[in-house]
């Protein structure tokens, strides 16, 4: 294959996880579910909990105004990242909160009969939050569908959008398909029946560029840990007039301005979401992650993801009885590549590959009914990619296929 964006010899030194006192061999195809972690980040939270840690937006002492000066400051590198303004970001504990606020905040504005629009393939963090809001309000959910090259199907999109749709929530890329949906164009759509727009970034953010100015979505939602953050961290980007609208989904310290006995009024947008002490170290941490992500360069990601998805998709074809589950093509995916291997289960494979140190996500990915109206009843196996990989790694993959097949005498 020709060179690749990244030097991936220079990013291993980065990471810790590839020092040979942790592990010598290691195969990481995993990035989808959880990222691994560079050194910048673990050294941004070492240096909260060894040098100044405290409570944030409280303290009247050096370290709390450390901490609140430091955690306030990513803030801003958030928003700077996907283009925002610093009062439009929350801080939340990952993806599956920030979705949890937007659907537990529309719950008193939606009536029966008002419609939401997905897509045949969210992930279950973007369904079953709208699952539960249907049942309480006896709103619809529709779905859109896919083509048969597994991306969305715009003309049916046109036809599902209309005057009864209020909310419109859809991922930008699929954690199971690697399929990028046109979320700006869908927005246009959603906005033109002024539904209101909500975004789930989590598989896209990191990886490839993301710009809320472009998506015009009114919310999106992302995790720290799948773009090399701690684990427990989140975003929930919303315009700030929707936020301002919006009913918090916690409630208790540092998100009130004032409270009697009976009642309580609420602090401004974003504090209003932040109820309790937040994940201060973690959200420091997800700082570093931005700022390690930057200066990597979002294109120069993309363009190395891109490059590997290609020879995967080139080096799985070639293995007789495996079939890519997704757009087998490079344009407009990500680089998350399901396939099934004829007479395997997911998770056999899955386990034979880890004996040769070669981590992979095999099952449903929380993406039961996508699977199950695949036909793909146990699920797939699925590879996903990172600054980490390199062709190395695919050949590994493609080997230990091989040698399960062998075992499994396929
Ligand atoms: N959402 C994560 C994945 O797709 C956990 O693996």
């Amino acid at each position: 294959m020709s060179k690749l964006s990244l030097t991936t010899a220079k990013i291993h030194q980065d990471f810790p996880m590839y020092s040979s006192e942790h592990r010598g061999h290691f195969v990481y195809l995993d990035s989808a579910s959880s990222s691994q972690t560079p050194r910048p980040v673990l050294d941004a939270v070492n240096a909260y909990y060894e040098t100044y840690r405290a409570n944030v937006h409280r303290g009247m002492y050096q370290a709390s105004e450390t901490a609140t000066k430091e955690y306030e400051a990513v803030r801003r590198m958030v928003a700077d990242f996907i283009f925002a303004k610093e009062d439009e970001i929350i801080f939340t504990r990952g993806t599956t909160e920030s979705l949890n606020i937007v659907a537990n905040g529309f719950v008193e504005r939606l009536e029966a009969g008002d419609e939401i629009v997905l897509t045949v393939m969210e992930h279950h963090a973007n369904l079953v939050p709208w699952q539960q809001v249907a049942k309480k309000t006896g709103c619809i959910l529709r779905f859109i569908p896919l083509r048969t090259d597994y991306t969305i199907d715009i003309d049916a999109a046109r036809r599902l959008i209309g005057p009864k749709t209020k909310i419109l929530a859809v991922t930008l890329a699929s954690n199971v398909l690697g399929t990028i949906v046109p979320a700006a164009e869908l927005a246009k759509l959603a906005h033109a029946h002024s539904a209101v727009v909500v975004v789930d970034a989590a598989q896209a953010i990191g990886h490839i560029p993301v710009d809320v100015r472009k998506l015009d979505c009114d919310f999106l939602a992302f995790s720290g840990h799948k773009m090399y953050g701690p684990t427990g961290t989140g975003v929930l980007y919303g315009k700030k007039s929707m936020l301002q609208t919006l009913d918090p989904l916690l409630f208790g310290g540092d998100m009130i301005r004032e409270v009697s006995f009976e009642n309580a009024t609420w602090n401004d947008v974003p504090w209003k979401f932040e109820a309790g002490t937040p994940n201060i170290g973690g959200v420091i941490g997800l700082g570093a992650a931005v700022r390690y992500v930057q200066k990597i360069g979002v294109q120069g990601i993309a363009a190395h993801e891109a490059q590997l998805t290609a020879y995967a998709l080139q080096k799985l074809t070639e293995i007789p009885s495996v079939t890519i589950i997704g757009p087998n093509v490079t344009k407009e995916r990500i680089g998350v590549v399901s396939f099934d291997v004829a007479g395997m289960h997911p998770h056999d494979l899955a386990t034979i590959l880890d004996a040769d140190g070669v981590c992979v996500r095999g099952g449903h990915h929380c993406a039961m009914p996508l699977l199950r109206s695949l036909g793909h009843m146990n699920g797939t196996t699925r590879l996903s990619l990172s600054i980490i990989n390199d062709e190395k790694d695919i050949e590994a993959l493609a080997a230990g296929i091989l040698k399960a097949k062998k075992i499994f005498r396929i």
